[in-house]
């Protein structure tokens, strides 16, 4: 694959973002943010569905126009941080529908373990799109795509909205075949598994949790 990774420099996204990042924005704003920004990167994941023609009249006259082409999509979105990019992508395509992957790794066994997971039951007939805000270690978002590719979806991307670039390195690793879309490729991760400078803990400040 040329190119897997993509990064949504648009100046809406950028702007956001920076209020997203910003310590001092509470819950209910960052909860927006995330579902705008989650919004906007949908529009830019989705530039390359095929479109079919159709024919409509208008109240002047008949006319050919496109329309998309029958592509069904899935979100799929990681517990519990992925939650709040679902509003905002279902917003750009609201006939889609949503499975969700709740996992975690045995620190003994250091294998994934599922303790929820619910999709669609016609995803092999779907694109699949996984929603989870931060790509850190990248464990999550490998394991997650991994469960899913068991169920044979047509495809499947990634869209997070901040990445680490050991996130990334161990993503495209195990998952080449996997585009990947961010809003942002942050430093580092910190030795407590944070982006550095990323925006804190997603899921808590999502939920208030902090
Ligand atoms: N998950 C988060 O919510 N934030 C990070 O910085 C890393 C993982």
């Amino acid at each position: 694959m040329d190119k897997q990774v993509f990064i949504m420099d648009h100046p809406l996204i950028q702007h956001k973002l920076t209020f997203l990042r910003d310590k001092n924005t509470g819950s209910k704003e960052f909860r927006e943010l995330v579902g705008e920004i989650a919004m906007l990167m949908c529009y830019e994941a989705t530039r390359d569905l095929p479109l079919e023609e159709t024919t409509i009249e208008t109240p002047i006259s008949e006319t050919k126009t496109k329309v998309i082409a029958g592509r069904k999509l899935a979100f799929v979105p990681i517990l519990r941080a992925g939650l709040g990019m679902v509003d905002g992508v279902l917003s750009m395509v609201p006939a889609a529908k949503v499975g969700h992957i709740g996992l975690y790794r045995d620190h003994e066994t250091l294998q994934p373990v599922e303790y929820y997971s619910k999709l669609p039951l016609d995803i092999n007939e779907r694109d699949v799109i996984v929603l989870d805000p931060m790509l850190a270690t990248g464990g999550s978002a490998i394991d997650a795509v991994t469960i899913i590719k068991r169920s044979n979806p047509k495809s499947i991307r990634f869209m997070c909205i901040i990445a680490a670039p050991e996130g990334i390195k161990a993503f495209t690793a195990v998952h080449p075949d996997v585009e990947l879309y961010c809003a942002a490729v942050d430093d580092h991760l910190n030795e407590n598994g944070y982006i550095v400078p990323g925006l804190g803990d997603a899921g808590d400040r999502i939920f208030g949790t902090l």
